[in-house]
């Protein structure tokens, strides 16, 4: 088949732009010789137009409301796999057998714990401080406890041990961040329980009496967990991957990409989503709320509604709604912000505005109602977003790393700022 090509004319010359083609999805145009032929950069704020690699990893259609992980659909891993399988995937590209599984989860549960250096960290923060703000800090400060100057990354052998350390110690990171808010104990890990139980023992048990751990409420964590392991190159994952390009510690890389995950338009917004149904606090509020994210003198936007990639609903706020409805029947709750929620999207998806233009619940509508069912404060919710999404940034980082394609990442810019101007001694200003 003859190469596709995008013919370009400028300023008299002429030359044929590469198309790419990957195994699904838009095809790319190549546009890495045309600073050299025409002198010219290309100019997309948000990178809504440019692919910064190519990756095996994760395929979204976001017109088509698919999500897969090499090639598996979420919907199938989310009712059939485990959180640590779905890791194995996304760090090797096939399902582990039952000996690798059994191997993979083993490797994981024995770096679980933490170095009781790295635990004095904790005393240092504010006891109101955010638990984000802690997990930045202490998954960075890992980072000298494996430093770069010893350890080298560029061995696979290295990178191995850290991408387990990576995942095995994100989980005891955040669990006693949040134990660190509650102001209770410390919990060690318990090697026998799988890794979602464990981390839920972590943030819930207490040393003074048992910790009765529920299945089906592990179960409804993994698979949020599921959901959440990747999404391709969003801003996080594309933090990770800038950070990792300079050969920087992969751990301090991960720490930058929890950093960028916190903010309200990426992970943070499934905080901001149930403080905003907490706001709207009953459905008569509606209306009001809606006209609010539609005036565009007002900042207010639906949180948990629209997204870069999905122009239709968003195939983990389908299952997040059926995990939710599971974990509020099993736990026999009714929270009246579920009603609030189910209301708000019907309303949404029945308005002008945001049938126009395209807005749907995201993965982040529906996750907080579950997690604060679990017994999670909001504050937490991010967290756990982190956890889930260390194994997104690790695959992503490994696939980086040994992408021959792959540089020190250096966008360019059109400067608008003065031309030359000479120096104005102070008291002639
Ligand atoms: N509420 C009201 N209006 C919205 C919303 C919203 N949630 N999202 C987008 N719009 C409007 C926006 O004002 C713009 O209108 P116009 O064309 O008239 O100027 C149009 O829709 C396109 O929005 P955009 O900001 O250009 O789209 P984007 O692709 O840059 O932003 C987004 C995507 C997710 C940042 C945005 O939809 C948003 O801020 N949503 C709320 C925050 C949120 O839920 N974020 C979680 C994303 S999913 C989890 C994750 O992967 O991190």
């Amino acid at each position: 088949m003859t190469q596709k090509t995008v013919r370009m004319i400028y300023d008299g010359k002429e030359i044929e732009l590469p198309v790419l083609e990957g195994t699904l999805g838009p095809k790319a145009v190549d546009i890495s010789t045309l600073q050299k032929e025409f002198g010219l950069f290309t100019y997309d704020p948000g990178f809504k137009n440019t692919s910064s690699c190519k990756s095996d990893i994760t395929y979204i259609d976001g017109t088509e409301s698919i999500l897969r992980y090499y090639g598996y659909p979420i919907e199938q891993l989310a009712s059939q796999s485990t959180y640590l399988e779905t890791c194995y995937l996304l760090l090797n590209g096939e399902l582990p057998n039952e000996a690798q599984c059994q191997d993979f989860h083993d490797e994981i549960t024995h770096h679980t714990m933490l170095n009781e250096q790295l635990i004095k960290f904790y005393t240092g923060f504010r006891r109101d401080a955010h638990p984000m703000s802690i997990v930045v800090g202490v998954f960075g400060a890992l980072s000298s406890f494996y430093s770069s100057g010893e350890i080298d990354y560029h061995n696979a052998e290295e990178r191995e041990k850290a991408t387990m350390r990576m995942i095995a110690k994100m989980p005891t990171i955040a669990a006693l961040a949040y134990k660190y808010s509650k102001g209770q104990p410390f919990m060690h890990p318990i090697n026998s329980l799988d890794y979602t139980s464990n981390f839920l023992q972590m943030c819930f048990a207490v040393p003074a009496e048992p910790y009765h751990h529920d299945p089906i409420l592990s179960k409804a964590l993994d698979m949020i967990f599921i959901l959440q392991a990747d999404h391709e190159q969003n801003a996080s994952t594309s933090t990770v991957r800038l950070a990792s390009s300079s050969q920087a510690n992969p751990y301090a890389c991960v720490a930058a990409g929890v950093v960028s995950l916190w903010g309200p338009a990426h992970g943070g917004a499934n905080e901001a989503a149930l403080n905003m149904l907490k706001e709207i606090g009953s459905v008569e509020n509606i209306p009001k709320f809606i006209a609010r994210a539609k005036d565009k003198s007002d900042p207010f936007r639906l949180m948990g509604f629209g997204h870069r990639v999905y122009k239709t609903y968003d195939p983990r706020a389908k299952i997040m709604q059926d995990t939710c409805n599971i974990v509020l029947d099993h736990l026999n709750m009714d929270d009246p912000l579920f009603d609030i929620a189910r209301e708000l999207e019907h309303v949404a998806l029945n308005d002008e505005y945001f049938i126009e233009r395209n807005l749907y619940p995201n993965v982040d509508f529906y996750s907080g109602i579950t997690l604060r069912a679990l017994g999670f404060p909001s504050s937490m919710f991010t967290v756990l977003f982190a956890l889930s999404r260390t194994v997104g940034w690790v695959s992503q980082w490994k696939e980086m790393i040994t992408d021959k394609e792959q540089s020190i990442g250096r966008p360019r810019q059109l400067y608008t700022g003065p031309d030359k101007r000479d120096y104005v001694p102070m008291k002639q200003r």
